[in-house]
């Protein structure tokens, strides 16, 4: 395992203040997938759950299950996950699923899913029968119609397997997304992945041989001895497979993560080998999606109803789960470390059904945190954002409403035409820059004084 090296957090860093510092700053802030981050969250008033959905559109929910155990801690992963759990701890944790289930059905009331997730951790950490078990709560219990609708789940190596694979197949999963970093264990374990290549292989050809129609790959680069053409050699392994999708991560080390941090060469590297993967990427015919999302010219194209990341809903269910409505963002507690997270799950399979129908830790949105929320997801996605889409949502112009967007114009990194802004190339490489460089300075100011356990 790495170092652990006493050197700043890096997701604790201030974002730049001015274009200027953007600029001249790191392009690795941090990874803006969902805003506010969770480290915005806190406590709150407590609330029932049903108060929480009663006035919220249900017509086009999200429906995410957190699994927070692998068979593997990797050094650098800051997600809600734990190792060596014992079987007892994981028949509790499925049964508290399922009595949360329960308890947001009643809650949330009349609802339509228009996409879900089984999401970790690692899902296939789990026996056969607990991965049918919680498919069975997501399609019977929550009511998602999991076979007509887009469903992930998220897989690792060293845990996928036919029969696992079946039961996937059997609740008409669509999308099986594996994290392999490297098709090189040597540079896996460097990066805190303890992985064999053999496993690797196996587990692709399996997830081919079970014909999914979208499989996903995760790969990693800014490890300490990656090359150009180790990183390529990666891509090219993870080709071979003909995945419909591709996430390229750029390497953070988050506080209590395991691994060190690095100073500017680190930038350096994880910025050359970003463009040489989008270059290589593009070249074989892949669609840029995002800063990290390559989308392949096969992958099939959706026909399902819309899901709206900037304004849709979102059911969270599990420790770690984030869930959505327009007035609040809410969740379990968060940690990394391990006692943290051990103590988040503890709390969450202690709880009783009441405990299970309120809210007590999050964030409430405001018009305000609702229209940054609204252009930083549009934004950092690579077709930008619709100017009349943002109208719609919100009456004025998001060039008024957040004069950053005409900053980032004059900066050279978006282009603003009558319909949209859009990240320019110099742009998208900055995403993880970008992001922070648009949050609210209430959600800075909270995501700097987070208490990481
Ligand atoms: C839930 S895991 C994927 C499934 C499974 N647990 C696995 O690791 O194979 C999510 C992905 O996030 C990425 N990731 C997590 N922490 C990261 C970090 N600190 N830096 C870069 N990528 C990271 C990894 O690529 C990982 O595959
Ligand atoms: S990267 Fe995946 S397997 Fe590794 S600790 Fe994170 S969730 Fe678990």
């Amino acid at each position: 395992m790495p170092t652990v090296s006493p050197e700043p957090k890096p997701a604790m860093r201030a974002a730049a203040a001015s274009m200027q510092q953007l600029l001249a700053g790191t392009s690795y802030v941090s990874y803006s997938y969902g805003y506010p981050h969770k480290t915005a969250y806190r406590a709150l008033s407590p609330r029932r759950l049903q108060e929480v959905w009663n006035a919220e559109p249900r017509d086009a929910l999200f429906l995410y299950v957190h699994i927070p155990f692998c068979s593997v801690r990797c050094g650098f992963c800051n997600l809600l996950a734990t190792t060596g759990a014992e079987a007892s701890l994981v028949r509790r944790y499925i049964d508290t699923l399922e009595r949360q289930a329960v308890a947001t059905r009643e809650a949330v009331g009349r609802r339509t899913f228009v996409r879900a997730a089984l999401g970790g951790g690692t899902p296939t950490f789990l026996q056969p029968a607990e991965l049918r078990r919680v498919l069975d709560v997501m399609r019977n219990t929550m009511g998602a119609d999991l076979a007509a609708i887009p469903t992930g789940v998220e897989v690792s190596p060293e845990t996928t397997d036919g029969e696992r694979l079946a039961v996937l197949q059997e609740f008409g999963v669509d999308r099986v997304s594996i994290g392999v970093q490297s098709f090189d264990q040597r540079e896996a374990g460097a990066m805190g992945r303890p992985q064999r290549d053999a496993d690797v292989h196996r587990a692709l050809r399996l997830i081919r041989d079970h014909h999914f129609p979208t499989l996903n790959i995760d790969l990693i680069y800014g490890g300490a001895d990656q090359t150009t053409a180790s990183w390529l050699a990666s891509i090219r392994a993870a080709i071979e497979y003909r995945p419909e999708e591709l996430y390229l991560y750029p390497l953070y080390v988050r506080p209590l993560t395991g691994l060190g941090r690095r100073g500017q060469s680190w930038d350096e590297q994880r910025i050359s080998l970003y463009r040489a993967g989008r270059d290589f990427l593009l070249e074989q015919g892949y669609q840029q999606v995002s800063m990290r999302m390559f989308r392949a010219p096969h992958a099939p194209t959706c026909t399902a109803p819309v899901y709206c990341c900037q304004q849709d809903g979102m059911v969270g269910l599990g420790a770690g789960a984030r869930s959505y409505t327009r007035e609040l963002h809410y969740s379990t507690r968060y940690a990394v470390g391990r006692a943290g997270v051990s103590a988040v799950i503890e709390d969450y399979v202690s709880q009783d059904a009441a405990a299970l129908a309120t809210v007590d830790y999050g964030f409430e949105m405001d018009d305000g945190e609702r229209r940054r929320r609204f252009v930083i997801q549009s934004l950092l996605q690579a077709e930008g954002l619709s100017r009349a889409e943002y109208r719609s949502a919100f009456g004025p112009d998001a060039l008024g409403d957040l004069p950053a967007l005409q900053e980032l114009q004059q900066g050279a990194l978006a282009t603003v035409t009558q319909d949209r802004v859009r990240l320019t190339p110099a742009g998208l490489e900055r995403s993880d820059a970008i992001g922070p460089w648009l949050y609210s300075p209430r959600v800075g100011r909270l995501m700097e004084e987070f208490a990481w356990t």
